[in-house]
């Protein structure tokens, strides 16, 4: 009996020091919540611009409750530095969804790790050992390969008898050098043929790949209102199935690392560049666990591959809207490069026009709009609002790319902008982060700028763009 009143006591003034913490908090201003489910039944379903809409109704920053976590997102740049410099630390750590969690095994890979001792270390591997300005030259031939071989691939079926004068999917090209590049640069590894057929491992791993995004994506209402997982039987979590994804991932890397140990012993042990080489060979020196590697290996791999694709393919619907910019790049590439040679990295600098419709596109279409969640690991000021220890930060960058106060004429697609100002894009300027900014700014950033500027670039020398509508009718 004893008990029992010391619990109720407890928590008792546990329910009024939370009461007391909510009635003194000056949180952020957003849509009112509804008991238990907040915000979750308001948002529409395209985030970034819902959230863009509710900023122009109650502010630059707004609190979004899903469930009972409390979303914080920020919709200016002056609000973006704060978030991403002033509190950089503060907001280092991630959020993770039990999906996240059992994916990661608990953060021990990068891209779910929070900030401490193993994020720094793990971060320092990947910008030093992995993708640094010098590593990621030694891999331009695979890139340049890869791009050359798509851009003769689309020749070859654009010109065979049955498609000629048919419109094509410009996307499956694009989906298939992004995958060929980033499997070979990290895993040393090209899965298809070059007639274009995925061999046994390629399809497994394509298979491990969709599995991922499909176990990744599946959020319950449980996820947001953890008592709700006490009703086991209305709520379940599939344990099983994420061991069973993650023993069948750990399987297939484990043979590709067997595979490059073997190859090394027998080179005499001479290590390639490659993302898995250059972890094995690093493994004791920096103490990385297997579950490490494993992790560093697919995040590279998840966070590579579709944000190239979807740049370029948003770059190409940008030139076939409009035209004049499209020519305008052509110019530049047959001045530059002319017709009897194709284009090389080594060829950017000469391309200032074209690296501005790189950034430009990416201003417009930024392919991680709310970036990655952060998470306050202590309380912190934004604006003049508390956001509370467990908060959820996010940055709306496709809306801080928009905003009219720091952008003239912000929904045109006018590339000259940045020949007129030059605007840093790799977390410098915080009015342009599409890689986001501070210690958590993405590492593949020059990467990821290289292979989207050289599938743009290829495309543009060899090709005119213009929409499947168009070419039907036969004038083009
Ligand atoms: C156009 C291409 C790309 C864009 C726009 C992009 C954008 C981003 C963004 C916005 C973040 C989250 C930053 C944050 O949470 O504050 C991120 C994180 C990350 N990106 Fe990229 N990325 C691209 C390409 C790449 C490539 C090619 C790689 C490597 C092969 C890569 C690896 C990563 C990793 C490992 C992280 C997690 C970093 C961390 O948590 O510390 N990204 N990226």
């Amino acid at each position: 009996m004893a008990l029992l009143f010391l619990f109720l006591t407890l928590f008792f003034i546990f329910l009024c020091y939370k009461l007391y913490q909510k009635l003194t908090c000056n949180l952020p201003p957003g849509p009112r919540p509804w008991p238990i489910v907040g915000n979750l039944y308001d948002i529409k379903p395209v985030r970034f611009r819902c959230f863009a809409e509710w900023a122009q109704i109650y502010g630059p920053v707004i609190s979004v409750w899903f469930g009972s976590k409390l979303n914080v997102i920020v919709c200016n740049s002056e609000l973006a530095k704060e978030v991403l410099k002033e509190n950089d630390q503060q907001l280092a750590d991630r959020d993770r969804s039990r999906s996240a969690t059992r994916l990661s095994r608990g953060g021990k890979d990068l891209i779910w790790a929070n900030y401490g001792p193993h994020y720094v270390k793990v971060r320092k591997v990947s910008t030093l050992e992995l993708l640094s300005a010098k590593k990621l030259e030694a891999l331009r031939p695979i890139r340049e390969d890869e791009v050359t071989a798509m851009v003769e691939s689309i020749f070859r079926d654009c010109t065979s008898p049955d498609k000629k004068g048919k419109s094509m999917q410009v996307r499956d090209y694009l989906a298939a050098v992004s995958f060929n590049n980033i499997t070979r640069l990290v895993l040393g590894k090209r899965f298809t043929s070059p007639e274009g057929v995925v061999d046994e491992q390629g399809l497994e791993f394509k298979a491990i790949l969709a599995n991922g995004v499909k176990l990744g994506g599946s959020l319950t209402l449980a996820e947001h209102i953890p008592w709700l997982r006490w009703f086991k039987w209305m709520f379940p979590f599939e344990e099983e199935a994420y061991e069973k994804h993650n023993a069948r991932r750990d399987r297939l890397t484990k043979i590709i690392m067997e595979e490059h140990i073997q190859a090394r012993q027998k080179a005499g042990g001479a290590s390639k560049h490659h993302f898995v080489d250059a972890l094995l060979s690093l493994q004791d020196q920096y103490e990385l666990s297997d579950d490490t590697v494993i992790g560093l290996l697919w995040d590279m791999i998840i966070a590579g591959m579709d944000t190239t694709t979807i740049s370029v393919e948003w770059t190409l619907a940008e030139l076939v809207k409009n035209p004049r910019v499209q020519l305008k790049a052509q110019e530049e590439l047959d001045r530059v490069i002319g017709v009897n040679r194709v284009m090389t990295e080594s060829d950017f600098p000469s391309l200032p026009y074209l690296q501005c419709v790189v950034k430009e596109s990416l201003r417009l279409h930024p392919p991680t709009p709310l970036m990655l969640p952060h998470r306050a690991n202590t309380a912190v000021k934004i604006g003049r609002y508390d956001v509370p220890k467990g908060s959820i930060v996010h940055v709306n960058v496709w809306a801080v790319a928009r905003d009219p106060a720091v952008w003239k004429n912000p929904l045109e697609f006018r590339p000259e902008r940045f020949m007129e100002e030059d605007v840093d894009a790799k977390g410098h300027d915080f009015r342009l982060l599409p890689f986001g900014a501070g210690r958590r700014v993405c590492p593949g950033a020059q990467l990821g700028i290289n292979l989207v500027t050289s599938m743009l670039g290829h495309l543009l020398h060899q090709f005119f763009l213009v929409s499947g509508e168009r070419s039907e009718g036969g004038r083009y």
